[in-house]
């Protein structure tokens, strides 16, 4: 029964985007072997999430990964891949014959790629998993959907193209961040994400329109499956994380470091649902091998998050003397001291993520996972608890790479 399209206030301006082409239709007979396939696709394999996901293909198929690089030539894409992956602590030397780039771009008709090289993509791989996205909250809908939306729209031309093939799409959790789903009712894995003027940031709108080009795809008939993360943080073992490795940064994890070079943290009344970026792949790369996960949605969402409370205690049981202050007061300083040191100081990058629709401090519905939880029974991949030891990993890995300065206790005299 397809969704309706007008569920909510949709403005007018949005109906364009909201049309799937009529000619993207899952005529074509399913792949074969997509179970195990011989060749995939994956976009956003040089992202924080898709190094991770590079690293459990690898492990669970024998694919070759053909992989869309922005690149302009082979070789830098090769060299950028593997760079990434080194920044994330994945890559192999093993893994090289296996990764063949895509030159192209998310944000052009058929990927930036000529007829001819779409149809032979089309044609040459047996499942698609689409990772890639314009991470950025500063940016306005306008200048985010051709990549964000545009993209997903020519991913689906493709899995429609010569075969059909089994689509798994990241989208957001973000997306049911909004006076659509009110705080009282517990937002289950099959609830359709609705519209709302509130929904926060650009950002947040290109994954709505493309996660509901995606349920149209699976209303067609398609195999698709999508995931909804909340905030995607660092390795659950080796505690790796998004640290600005590519000059990109993680909300968190910047006010924690901004917080530790302030002595200043910001009493919050919120929890932290951060899931660790392998729980997030893991589930990818296992669920990418089960028909049954065909025409779902799964929710990515820690079942024990961290009370902010308790990342402060951790923080000052770790050493670091902090003074918990109301968050304005805290702001205020933020700006006073990034205003007075040197341009592009870290402070200053965290007041300007903290300028955008940023989803710290929103209250969020309580998420009910057990549908993810049932299908990923049985399987080796569960979602830990943020608690203090993970977190602890997580400041541990920041110490390691100088992203935390030692507690004074531990530091040089
Ligand atoms: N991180 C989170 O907390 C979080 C939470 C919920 C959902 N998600 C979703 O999870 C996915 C991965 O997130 P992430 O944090 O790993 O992102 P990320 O680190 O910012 O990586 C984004 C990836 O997308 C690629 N990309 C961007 N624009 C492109 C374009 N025009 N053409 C081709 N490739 C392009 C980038 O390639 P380049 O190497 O060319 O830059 C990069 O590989 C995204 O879909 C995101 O929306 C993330």
């Amino acid at each position: 029964m397809p969704r309706p399209l007008i569920d909510t206030d949709i403005p007018d301006s949005l109906y364009a985007d909201l049309q799937l082409d009529p000619k993207i239709q899952p005529a074509a007979p399913i792949a074969d072997h997509w179970q195990n396939p011989e060749s995939l696709f994956l976009t956003g394999a040089t992202g924080f999430l898709g190094a991770y996901l590079v690293q459990g293909l690898m492990a669970r198929t024998q694919a070759t990964i053909y992989y869309l690089s922005r690149q302009k030539t082979i070789q830098e894409a090769n060299e950028r891949l593997v760079q990434q992956l080194h920044s994330y602590q994945v890559w192999q030397e093993e893994y090289r014959p296996r990764l063949v780039p895509v030159l192209g771009d998310l944000a052009q008709p058929r990927l930036g790629l000529d007829e001819r090289s779409f149809v032979e993509l089309a044609a040459k791989v047996q499942l698609i998993v689409h990772n890639g996205s314009w991470v950025n909250n500063l940016h306005d809908y306008a200048r985010l959907k051709p990549t964000n939306v545009g993209g997903t729209h020519e991913l689906l031309r493709l899995a429609a193209l010569q075969r059909t093939k089994p689509i798994h799409f990241l989208s957001s959790m973000a997306i049911f961040f909004s006076a659509a789903h009110p705080l009282t009712t517990p937002i289950r894995d099959d609830d359709l994400p609705q519209y709302s003027q509130t929904l926060r940031g650009g950002y947040t709108l290109s994954k709505w329109v493309a996660d509901r080009l995606m349920l149209f795809a699976q209303d067609r008939g398609f195999p698709v499956v999508i995931y909804r993360p909340v905030r995607v943080g660092g390795h659950s073992r080796t505690g790796v994380s998004k640290v600005g490795q590519d000059g990109s940064f993680d909300l968190l994890n910047t006010l924690i470091q901004g917080s530790v070079e302030l002595g200043l943290f910001p009493d919050l009344d919120v929890e932290i649902p951060l899931v660790p970026v392998d729980y997030v792949s893991g589930a990818v790369v296992q669920l990418a091998s089960q028909q049954n996960a065909w025409g779902h949605a799964f929710h990515l969402v820690n079942p024990h998050p961290m009370p902010w409370a308790e990342l402060y205690s951790l923080l000052c049981d770790c050493g670091y003397s902090l003074e918990k202050i109301p968050y304005r007061e805290w702001l205020c300083r933020v700006k006073q001291q990034a205003a007075s040191l040197p341009p592009r100081n870290s402070l200053a990058v965290l007041q300007l993520m903290l300028a955008t629709p940023n989803n710290l401090q929103v209250q969020r519905p309580p998420f009910v996972t057990e549908t993810v939880q049932r299908f990923l029974a049985g399987s080796t991949v569960a979602c830990p608890p943020l608690d203090r030891a993970l977190m602890g990993t997580y400041l541990r890995y920041f110490q390691q790479v100088g992203y935390l300065p030692p507690p004074p206790q531990f530091q040089d005299k």
